[in-house]
C-alpha cells in the first residue's frame, strides 16, 4: 500500500474524537435472537406498508426491486426514505430495504436515497453472484456510513444467494473469501436463497418434481445457503413460499426449514408471519432442556465438557441451549 492511506489515518484521531460523539445511532438493539419473519412488501405500496409495520413480522423489507415497476422506482425511494426518516413509536418491526441488484446499476441511487433518510436496520441485496459483490457493498455502506455519522457496520446485511446460476456456485467460497475480514462478516446479518430469478436463469420448467419435493437444483441452491451461513456465523433464512393461499405448503416447508437449521423465513403475505413466527419459536420442552444445560455448565465452570441424564454435552451444546434461550427471550419481549 502506498503511503498516501497511512498518512491519512495519521491524521485523523484528532478529527475523530469530536465526531464520534456525534454519531448517530441506528435504531434501537432489535430483539436478542434471530429474526424469525420477514416480510416483504412492495417499496411503492402505502396501504401494504402501513399494514406491514403494524404486523407481528420481526422485520420487514420494504422492496426497491422486483415488485416495483421501474417507472415507480423514484416514488417508491421517496417513499421508503419517508418511512426510514418518520419517529416511530414501537422498535418492531425492524426496517429493512431491498435494494437492485450489484448488476443493475441502480444500487448506487439506491443506496443514496436510503442513506438520505433516516437508518435502516439493514439492506437486503439481491441476484448477488459472488462474494466480491458483497465486499463491494460493505466498503460503501461503510463510506456512507461514515458520511452520514453512523456507527460504522450499523448497517446489517441480508444477502439472496442463489438467484443467479453463479450465485449458487459462489457460495461455496464465501468462508475463504470472509474469514480474513470480520468486519465484513458481522455486518451479514444473513444469507437467504431464492429459487424464482434462479429458475427463470436456468430456464427450468418447475421446481418441484411430481411428488412436491425440490429439484435436485434446487435442493443445491437451498443447502448450499445453509451451509455457507453457518460457516461464515449468519442467520440461515429460508426463501418465500409463493404459494401464500395454500398454508399447509408453508406449514410443510417451515418444519423442513427448521428441521434442517434454518431460523427464520421470508414471508410476501401478512398471513405467513403467525405460522413463521410460531415455527421459529422453541417448544417449552427445548427452552427446558436448554435452561437445564446451561445451569449444569454454570455448576461445573471450569469443565469443557459434563454430563447430563446420562449423555455427554460439550461446547456446542451450551452454545445451542444458549441460542434456545436468546430465542425465547426475544419471544417474550415480542408479546
Ligand atoms: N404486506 C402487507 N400487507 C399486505 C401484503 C404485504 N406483503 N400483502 C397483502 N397485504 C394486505 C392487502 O393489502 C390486503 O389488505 P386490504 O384488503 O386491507 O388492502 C390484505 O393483506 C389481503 O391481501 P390479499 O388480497 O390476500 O392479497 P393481494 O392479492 O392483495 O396481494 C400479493 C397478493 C402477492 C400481490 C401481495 O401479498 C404482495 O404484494 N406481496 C409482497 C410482494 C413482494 O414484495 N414481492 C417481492 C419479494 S418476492
Ligand atoms: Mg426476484
Amino acid at each position: 500500500m502506498s503511503s498516501a492511506p497511512r498518512t491519512a489515518r495519521r491524521a485523523a484521531p484528532a478529527r475523530r474524537t469530536p465526531q464520534r460523539q456525534r454519531l448517530v445511532r441506528p435504531q434501537p438493539e432489535p430483539p436478542a435472537g434471530p429474526v424469525r419473519s420477514w416480510l416483504f412488501v412492495p417499496g411503492d405500496n402505502e396501504r401494504k406498508q402501513e399494514k406491514a409495520l403494524a404486523s407481528a413480522a420481526d422485520a420487514v423489507i420494504l422492496d426497491l426491486e422486483d415488485s416495483v415497476l421501474p417507472a415507480q422506482l423514484p416514488a417508491a425511494r421517496r417513499r421508503v426514505a419517508e418511512l426510514l426518516r418518520a419517529p416511530r413509536e414501537s422498535r418492531r418491526p425492524q426496517l429493512w430495504v431491498r435494494v437492485n441488484a450489484p448488476s443493475s446499476g441502480l444500487l448506487q441511487d439506491d443506496l443514496r436515497a436510503i442513506f438520505a433518510a433516516g437508518p435502516a436496520r439493514g439492506v437486503v441485496l439481491p441476484k448477488v453472484s459472488s462474494a466480491a459483490e458483497i465486499l463491494q457493498l460493505a466498503r460503501q455502506l461503510s463510506s456512507l456510513e461514515a458520511a452520514a455519522r453512523r456507527e460504522a457496520g450499523s448497517t446489517r446485511l441480508l444477502i439472496i444467494a442463489t438467484e443467479t446460476p453463479a450465485g449458487v456456485l459462489s457460495l461455496a467460497e464465501y468462508p475463504a473469501v470472509l474469514a480474513p475480514l470480520p468486519r465484513v462478516r458481522q455486518r451479514i446479518a444473513g444469507l437467504t436463497w431464492g429459487a424464482e430469478d434462479l429458475s427463470s436463469a436456468l430456464g427450468a420448467l418447475a421446481r418441484c418434481d411430481t411428488s412436491g419435493a425440490l429439484t435436485f437444483t434446487f435442493q443445491l441452491a437451498r443447502t448450499q445457503c445453509l451451509l455457507a451461513a453457518a460457516a461464515v456465523g449468519a442467520q440461515a433464512i429460508d426463501g418465500v413460499c409463493t404459494d401464500f393461499r395454500e398454508p399447509a405448503r408453508l406449514q410443510q416447508e417451515l418444519e423442513m426449514a427448521r428441521r434442517d437449521g434454518f431460523t427464520g423465513k421470508l414471508a410476501i403475505h401478512p398471513e405467513q408471519i403467525a405460522p413463521i413466527n410460531a415455527a421459529f419459536a422453541p417448544t417449552e420442552a427445548e427452552r427446558e432442556h436448554a435452561r437445564r444445560v446451561v445451569a449444569a455448565f454454570a455448576t461445573a465452570p471450569a469443565a469443557g465438557v459434563v454430563s447430563l441424564d446420562g449423555r455427554m454435552i460439550d461446547r456446542p451444546h451450551l452454545l445451542q441451549a444458549q441460542r434456545v434461550l436468546a430465542a425465547a427471550q426475544r419471544d417474550q419481549e415480542a408479546t
